[in-house]
């Protein structure tokens, strides 16, 4: 089966042709426009910038992953196309050329949750990975942990009760002024550390059940910043700056595995899958190979290019699934549920 698919929830546009087989899916084109340098300079994603600009790239993006693959539109055999959680106007876009290119060509489609995305993007590497699976998604708008019985389905195991993980990273790299998108930048910055500065202290949650919180995380990084004069102006090569980066990325990872072995047992899990754009960072994949090893649990994170969103991770989700039984009734979704 081949499928074309779209993703653009925020600020990437992005489409990929996969052909899924018996082995499971492989990725046969793929293209992604960043809208960094349009974002870039207020420090964060602008919704209605964001919206326009996709309206702008679609066309190229997805002629430029069907030119790669060597297909024309009428071969594909299905169109999926991430249908929410994100931006409205974003999302928008995207859907309705999917369902504008699906109705012109008579081709099934199907509107795909970006999270069941981010969980697929993990089946690239890992087709016959056993389930049950712990399945961590951590990236710039969620850090949840799932119990998934298999690729199709997610359970809620915990989340964050604030921010989320990406969040402390693209903070930091504003605070310290190393510039955007964050995540990339602090890593770079701390893998060049000689050591780490003192560790963040984690926060405790009065009603004692499992969960994370990183607003506290970014409050104790601003303190740490302001305590230290010249310090935000500094940049990647002082060493007190790249000490805090290492000490940052370690505080996450440490947080982040910290609830896997309780729920491990908890659930029988066999697998432990970690996706979304923090899923690049150098030492949660570090320390999550670390974990799997020690708890007996086969461990799959996608290459870094397929843990932030992307196309692929779209069409690998969408040829799972059954196509739309009433087309084009159906639209985006801002909160879309699981
Ligand atoms: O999955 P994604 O591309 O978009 C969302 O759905 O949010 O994730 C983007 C997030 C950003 O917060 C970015 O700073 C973070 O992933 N990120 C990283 C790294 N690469 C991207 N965070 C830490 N370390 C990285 N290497
Ligand atoms: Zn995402």
């Amino acid at each position: 089966m081949l499928v074309l698919g779209l993703e653009s929830s925020c600020d990437d546009c992005s489409a990929a042709v996969v052909r899924e087989g018996p082995d499971g899916p492989r990725l046969l084109a793929m293209t992604r426009k960043s809208q960094d340098e349009l974002h870039g300079p207020f420090g964060g994603v602008v919704p209605e910038l964001a919206a326009r600009e996709h309206l702008l790239q679609l066309r190229g993006v997805i002629q430029g992953a069907l030119d790669q693959a060597g297909l024309g539109l009428r071969e594909l055999d299905r169109i999926a196309v991430t249908q929410g959680p994100g931006l409205v106007g974003s999302l928008l876009s995207t859907f309705s050329a999917a369902k504008a290119m699906a109705w012109r060509e008579g081709l099934p489609w199907v509107g795909v949750h970006h999270l069941l995305g981010h969980l697929n993007a993990a089946r690239f590497g890992a087709p016959d990975l056993p389930f049950p699976a712990l399945a961590l998604l951590v990236s710039g708008g969620h850090t949840h942990l799932y119990l998934a019985p298999d690729w199709t389905r997610l359970q809620l195991l915990q989340k964050t009760r604030d921010d989320a993980a990406g969040e402390a990273f693209d903070k930091t790299a504003r605070m310290l002024n190393l510039g955007y998108p964050g995540g990339p930048l602090v890593d770079t910055c701390a893998r060049a550390a000689a050591g780490a500065a003192a560790p963040f202290t984690a926060p405790r949650f009065r009603d004692g059940k499992s969960s994370w919180s990183f607003s506290g995380l970014k409050t104790g990084m601003k303190l740490r910043i302001q305590a230290e004069p010249g310090l935000s102006e500094a940049g990647a090569g002082d060493p007190r700056v790249q000490g805090l980066c290492r000490s940052l990325q370690e505080t996450v990872a440490d947080w982040l595995m910290k609830p896997i072995p309780a729920f491990r047992d908890e659930t029988g899990a066999r697998s432990l899958i970690i996706s979304g754009g923090v899923a690049c960072n150098s030492e949660l994949r570090a320390r999550a190979k670390e974990t799997a090893e020690r708890l007996g649990l086969a461990l799959a994170i996608p290459e870094p290019r397929l843990c932030t969103d992307n196309g692929a991770m779209i069409a690998a989700a969408g040829a799972l699934l059954t196509p739309q039984a009433d087309p084009w009734s159906c639209n985006a979704d801002a909160n879309l549920p699981l």
